[in-house]
């Protein structure tokens, strides 16, 4: 890909820029470690690194520190803001429903009603914003063309639904497919908070919501990005009533979705003060 023309030699260039920055950090972390006093996940690296390695397969070597904290860089940004944004546009186009309150207004009701306008929302009101969270829970489901899953690799020769797939076969799970399974959903088509709240209500938990994917191999930012919608996103809808602007009102979310992934439209929303 290096000698191939095209913006992902941008890409590339800017991915080298950040591991040369993150290999000075552990450079720096390395000079002043003291083993009594670990500051963060470098220092926790390098003590361990420091142990003797009987397995030739243990991977405590300064590239793997690099490429981790790489990892956690990108993994721990993006997804959490394409996430927000998507719900922002999603509550921007449900904004105006004839004749009904629209899903943005009932989040603002809830938020009103339980936080108020004189403090910001707090993971305490988690519980208690149910419809919140239920349109929090609905956007990431809804949300297509986001993270498939990572490519992975089999371990060992493994056999699924009869077809056998070989040792070291890369497998990208697509999340896609069981967010959008009718056996599952109620209306998978249909963007619907009510998917996650119960008859009274209240939020409900569902099994085959997966945005953060299963197993030992799931997403470790999982409660942190958790934390983080919810209280970007209350804050957000607390404070100001979101609106798309020109071309974007006509368009549907998928579709504007699908151009704001690929960038090939600039996004415009417009966020209007709510009056206290
Ligand atoms: C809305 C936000 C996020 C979503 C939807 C998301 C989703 C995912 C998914 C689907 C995977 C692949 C899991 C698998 O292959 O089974 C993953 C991996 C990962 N995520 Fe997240 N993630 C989010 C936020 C975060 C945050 C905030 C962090 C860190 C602070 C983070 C760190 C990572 C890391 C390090 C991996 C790789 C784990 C491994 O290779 O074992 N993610 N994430």
């Amino acid at each position: 890909m290096a000698y191939l023309p095209g913006q992902h030699r941008k890409v590339l260039a800017d991915c080298g820029k950040m591991q040369a920055f993150i290999r000075e950090r552990v450079e720096s972390h390395r000079r002043t470690l003291d083993p009594q006093n670990l500051r963060d996940y470098i220092d926790c690296f390098l003590i361990r690194s420091e142990k003797k390695q009987t397995n030739p397969e243990d991977i405590y070597s300064t590239e793997e520190l690099v490429q981790c904290v790489f990892g956690l860089c990108i993994a721990g940004t993006l997804n959490c803001s394409d996430a927000l944004v998507f719900s922002l546009m999603v509550m921007a186009k449900f904004l105006h429903i004839q004749g009904m309150l629209s899903i943005a207004a009932k989040v603002q009701r809830e938020i009103d009603e339980v936080v108020g306008a004189n403090r910001i929302p707090g993971m305490d009101d988690w519980v208690r914003l149910p419809y919140t969270n239920a349109v929090i829970h609905e956007t990431q489901r809804f949300e297509k063309g986001s993270l498939e899953g990572f490519p992975r690799a089999t371990t060992c020769r493994t056999e699924f639904r009869g077809y056998i797939i070989p040792q070291s076969t890369t497998v990208v799970p697509m999340l896609t497919t069981v967010h959008y399974d009718p056996l599952q959903w109620e209306t998978p088509e249909k963007f619907n908070p009510g998917h996650f709240l119960d008859e009274k209500g209240q939020f409900r938990k569902r099994y085959a919501f997966m945005p953060f994917s299963a197993g030992k191999r799931a997403c470790p930012g999982e409660a942190l990005a958790r934390m983080e919608l919810f209280l970007f996103f209350s804050v957000l809808l607390q404070n100001f009533t979101l609106q798309l602007v020109g071309d974007f009102k006509e368009k549907d979310v998928k579709s504007f979705h699908m151009q704001y992934k690929m960038k090939s439209a600039c996004l415009q929303m417009q966020a209007i003060r709510r009056s206290k």
